[in-house]
């Protein structure tokens, strides 16, 4: 069979490849899998200009991009038109993937990349490094490693838009698990406990990958505490990285200060520290930020329709939490007395305050993009 081709882009990897980084491979129809491979990279693309555009950046503003993981080019195939202005990289540890890469898209460079780090890129080579889907296949050791080796090969200052799994994707997951018979129950409490599950009896059992290849899954406050040791954390987009939560995180200045982590699931969200009873007005912040914070991320909706339906109720529940966090900040201050045993807490509302300041700046230019449309 011919492979399908687009005009325009570079050619489509065969299917064998493919098979390797999409879930809902068709052998039976491969022209239909490198379609949808081709087309669904496209959202690859978008989240990177949206992400960027919340830190008021563009891909044209960097010098050097890495897309970490990248397969067989699936994302990577879409950056063509940023080829003469940013120089592009491409590492994967799938030797095959990267041999094709290197004959067929030509216009970016791509190394195989080792099992564990160092990779052979000098210290602070690239400032825009994307990526979609490892982390959602490494346990915490290798996390932590690759983490550290992207902090090395990013310049200071530089954007890093990394991918862990959606809220939704959790859900579909731990109900396969169930599914299959597994006490997807004790997963899940597993999962709430330590903010990271690492799944080994998964689909990737005897697959090509190696044996450290399985699916991870990360609660947002686990990424919010952990993955600032390694990084600032400038922002958390639910559903913002393709199908997956994005992450955007700022390689920090060598030796700058780092917020001491939490050290554990914040007690106060969504379970909250004992406020006195005579504090009804903290009771029911709280409780409204709890309730907000439950229901965060959004659910999925089709990403073709994406643009009205999904946004519009992203800023109004982004709105929502915001007034929650800014009328729960506003009365820690004026409990100076409660300071010491709120303290955790309020380091909490301040990571999530982040987070949701960067996902409202990213919402703002999203709110015109759709007025203009309107207009
Ligand atoms: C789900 S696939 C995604 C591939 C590609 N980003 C895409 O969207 O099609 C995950 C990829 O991560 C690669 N990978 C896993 N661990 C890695 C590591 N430590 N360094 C680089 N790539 C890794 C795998 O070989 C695989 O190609």
């Amino acid at each position: 069979m011919a492979d399908v081709s687009f005009e325009g882009f570079p050619p489509i990897p065969p299917p064998e490849l493919i098979q390797r980084v999409v879930l809902d491979f068709s052998a039976d129809d491969a022209e239909r899998t490198q379609r949808h491979f081709h087309a669904d990279a496209e959202t690859g693309l978008l989240v990177v200009q949206r992400a960027l555009a919340g830190l008021g950046r563009e891909i044209g503003d960097f010098d050097r991009l890495l897309d970490f993981g990248c397969g067989p080019g699936r994302v990577l195939r879409w950056f063509v038109p940023y080829a003469e202005q940013v120089e592009l990289h491409g590492t994967d540890i799938d030797a095959d993937a990267i041999e094709w890469c290197k004959e067929n898209l030509g216009y970016a460079s791509f190394t195989t990349a080792p099992h564990e780090p160092p990779t052979e890129y000098p210290d602070g080579y690239f400032d825009l490094v994307i990526n979609h889907s490892v982390f959602t296949h490494l346990d915490e050791h290798y996390q932590d490693l690759w983490l550290a080796e992207l902090q090395r090969i990013t310049r200071p200052g530089g954007v890093l838009l990394l991918t862990v799994c959606s809220a939704r994707q959790v859900h579909v997951t731990l109900e396969g698990l169930a599914g299959a018979g597994v006490d997807a129950e004790a997963y899940r409490a597993r999962l709430e406990r330590d903010g990271i599950l690492f799944i080994e009896n998964d689909a990737f059992v005897g697959s090509s990958h190696p044996p450290f290849y399985h699916s991870t899954l990360h609660a947002p406050w686990y990424v919010l505490e952990h993955w600032s040791r390694f990084f600032d954390v400038r922002g958390y987009l639910p559903e913002g990285g393709h199908t997956l939560d994005m992450v955007v995180l700022i390689r920090r200045e060598d030796g700058a200060e780092v917020l001491p982590p939490i050290g554990r699931r914040p007690a106060a969200v969504p379970a909250a520290p004992a406020a006195p009873a005579s504090d009804p007005e903290l009771d029911r912040a709280l409780a409204r930020l709890n309730e907000l914070y439950r229901g965060w991320p959004p659910a999925r909706t089709a990403l073709g329709r994406l643009k009205r339906r999904v946004l519009r109720g992203e800023i109004d529940r982004s709105e929502r939490m915001h007034e929650a966090l800014v009328a729960l900040a506003q009365l820690l201050a004026e409990r100076p007395e409660r300071a010491d045993g709120l303290a955790e807490l309020k380091r909490d509302v301040h990571l999530l305050h982040v987070a949701v300041e960067t996902q409202g700046a990213r919402i703002s230019l999203l709110a015109r993009e759709l007025r203009e449309r309107d207009a």
